[in-house]
């Protein structure tokens, strides 16, 4: 059977999105008319992956809450005449099936994928990290795309990249390819963070993967790095270094990557978000320039 399992680990504290984020998952900031964790959900849904296993962690319960049906909101809706908006609750009807385990100390995204480790339970998966869409809306087709090649390559690993600016290299993981870079590639590195003049590519991760169950046996052995937390990187380093079979692939031109971490990210996407949206954005785009005005 096709992989259709992902890990979407949530439970990082989103500090850089304070005071946002004291009492409120940064997973659950709305970007345009969702929260950011249902674009993943429908992203992945629509790419054959029917099981959601959160790595969830204090503060979080909301992203619980959010995927349960709602059955009383559904009935005050229907009694009170308001059945438009039952359509924006359609996304509970997805055939998702949602699974919970806790990160109980944040040491970082690669501990938080080894807590999903009994859950998976030796499957091939898909991470997907929370806080993170690809292209507007969330409707990209890359996990499709990346689990057929997974699957028919029999890779170890298959992960997306997006290719950013030069002077943006510090603030990824970086690829180094073995030679090409067009459709799926196999890597002979990956850095953590290049300075500038040392980044041997402009491909940077894109917060979507696909592994077999071989990533646990390199988490468990990854030492803490850098603010004494696992690195998937470092997990992923070892597993190449070891002669493991890992394979990128770019994001189409028209999926940026909407990364929500920080506040420069965040805005910039509910901006785009909004201003695509069928009944609201052409109202916002004019506002907008009339506020643009006021700045010249
Ligand atoms: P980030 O790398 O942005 O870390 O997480 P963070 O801790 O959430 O944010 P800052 O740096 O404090 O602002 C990327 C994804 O990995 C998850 C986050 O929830 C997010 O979806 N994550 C991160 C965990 O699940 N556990 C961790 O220990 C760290």
């Amino acid at each position: 059977m096709s992989i259709d399992l992902a890990v979407v680990p949530v439970a990082g504290r989103g500090t850089r999105l304070l005071p946002l984020t004291k009492s409120q998952p940064k997973e659950m900031l709305a970007v345009g008319k969702e929260p950011v964790v249902q674009y993943v959900a429908e992203e992945l849904y629509r790419c054959d992956i029917h099981r959601l296993v959160f790595v969830t962690g204090p503060g979080k319960t909301a992203i619980e809450n959010h995927f349960d049906i709602d059955g009383e909101l559904i009935t005050h809706l229907r009694e009170t005449g308001k059945e438009e908006f039952l359509q924006d609750l359609a996304f509970e009807r997805d055939q998702l099936e949602f699974f919970y385990t806790r990160q109980r100390r944040q040491l970082g995204l690669g501990h938080a994928i080894l807590c999903a480790q009994p859950l998976v339970d030796g499957q091939n998966f898909v991470v997907a990290l929370g806080d993170s869409i690809i292209g507007v809306n969330g409707q990209s087709q890359i996990v499709k795309l990346m689990i057929h090649e997974f699957e028919s390559s029999q890779a170890d690993a298959v992960i997306a990249f997006e290719e950013v600016d030069r002077e943006e290299v510090v603030h990824y993981g970086i690829a180094k390819p073995c030679n090409k870079t067009d459709g799926f590639f196999e890597l002979s590195d990956l850095v953590e963070k290049p300075p500038v003049d040392e980044a041997p590519s402009q491909l940077a991760v894109a917060a979507r993967y696909v592994f077999n169950s071989k990533i646990f046996d390199y988490l468990e052995h990854t030492e803490p790095g850098k603010n004494g937390e696992i690195q998937l990187t470092d997990a992923i380093r070892t597993l190449i270094a070891d002669g493991g079979k890992v394979l990128g692939v770019r994001l189409p031109t028209n999926e940026k990557r909407f990364d929500i971490g920080s506040f420069e990210r965040y805005f910039e996407a509910f901006i785009e978000f909004a201003m695509a949206d069928p009944k609201y954005g052409p109202q916002l785009r004019k506002v907008t320039e009339k506020i643009l005005e006021s700045y010249i």
